[in-house]
């Protein structure tokens, strides 16, 4: 079996309730023989910076570097809010993203059957909903440069952060929402706003070429940003594949998780390209929302956005994907049952705790095994 090195980095808040679940489930595959997954742990976020004085340290830096796939829970929290900005939770995920190089940032949006009524909107309207967000994780604004607050002389502060993409950056995404469409609906929206953006004027641009040149089979659309946010809580099946730069991805993903019922039902995939030579990708794991400092601590999370990821996991970086389709519907076993934490529970109906939803998703795990 090839290796199979998991760093688990929690970090603050929720994050460490939902890695727990996680950490049984792994338990469970390794004792039936199927996986033997080796598992790290380590500090990211404000525990990193209680610990070292920074959002992570060099030394679980080198253990995302060396692991097969990294699994994060989620970082932040008002105890933090002061810390220099550099060393703020958030920069100790983006230095992840950045240094392990994970441009691909895959977020499915999945409504679960038992669940259409969870969501904000209408039953029939997200029924059924399949859309894969494929998002562009290491470039855009959150990383050009100049990116800062200069004070002009008279006195005025001048904030800029700075929008930037090469052709390089852009067709790469493009082609991993591309292949993804090829497996599922063969459609792509490309999202971005050329009508004000240059930097969407080459984006249109690279998308139309790429596609022309190597992907004429898959139906492309381009869609202005605004419009997608706007037509995906109008009509959102019309969508399959939605490409996007970093920023927007970062909204449309927030719009889309709603779709689902809640925050806590959205996975995550972030990978690398894939090296030649081993074949191998880096790769990291988490769910969509964040630590939820409100109701840190309290057992009232919701582990399926966290198990959905560990799923992603077995699927692009381990190749299981049978298991990673067994885990799905246990997930959706654990609905049926009519099992809710709170974020997805209706008025009036009594809420389970996040271990008792990551023991049913267990449960039926091991009764599919
Ligand atoms: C996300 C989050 C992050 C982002 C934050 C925590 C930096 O919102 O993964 O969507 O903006 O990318
Ligand atoms: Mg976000």
């Amino acid at each position: 079996m090839a290796t199979q090195k998991l760093l688990l980095l929690p970090g603050d808040g929720i994050g460490v309730e939902v890695m727990a679940e996680v950490k049984r489930l792994i338990a469970f595959l390794n004792k039936t023989g199927l996986t033997a997954f080796e598992t790290e742990e380590d500090l990211v976020g404000g525990a990193a910076y209680d610990a070292h004085g920074k959002a992570i340290s060099d030394g679980a830096m080198g253990l995302a570097q060396a692991a097969d796939a990294v699994m994060f829970g989620a970082v932040g929290g008002p105890k933090w809010a002061d810390v220099p900005y550099a060393a703020r939770p958030e920069a100790g995920l983006l230095r992840l993203r950045k240094e392990l190089g994970l441009f691909a940032n895959l977020r499915p949006a999945v409504c679960y059957p038992a669940l259409a009524d969870a969501s904000s909107l209408k039953r029939e309207l997200v029924e059924g909903l399949d859309i894969m967000i494929v998002r562009e994780l290491t470039g855009g604004v959150y990383f050009g440069e100049p990116k800062e607050i200069v004070t002009l002389e008279n006195g005025e502060k001048r904030a800029v952060d700075t929008q930037l993409y090469t052709t390089h950056e852009i067709e790469r995404i493009v082609r991993v929402a591309f292949d993804l469409a090829r497996v599922r609906g063969n459609l792509v929206h490309s999202s971005e706003k050329h009508n004000v953006m240059k930097s969407g004027v080459l984006w249109k641009q690279v998308v139309t070429a790429v596609h022309k040149a190597e992907y004429p089979d898959v139906k492309l659309e381009h869609i202005l940003a605004d419009n997608c946010g706007m037509q995906l809580v109008r009509s959102p099946k019309q969508f399959d594949v939605i490409v996007c730069d970093n920023l927007f991805g970062d909204m449309l993903s927030d719009v889309a998780a709603m779709l689902t019922g809640s925050l806590g039902m959205l996975p995550s995939a972030s990978l690398g390209a894939t090296d030649a030579a081993t074949g191998k990708r880096k790769a990291m794991y988490e769910p969509v929302h964040g630590s939820a400092p409100d109701i840190a601590g309290k057992g009232l999370a919701n582990p399926i956005a966290t198990i959905a990821s560990f799923g992603m996991a077995l699927r692009y970086s381990f190749g299981l994907a049978e298991a990673a389709d067994r885990l799905d519907a246990a997930i959706a076993a654990a609905l049926d049952e009519g099992l809710r934490t709170k974020d997805i529970a209706a008025a009036g109906q009594n809420a389970v705790s996040t271990a008792e939803m990551g023991s049913a998703v267990l449960k039926a795990l091991e009764k599919a095994a």
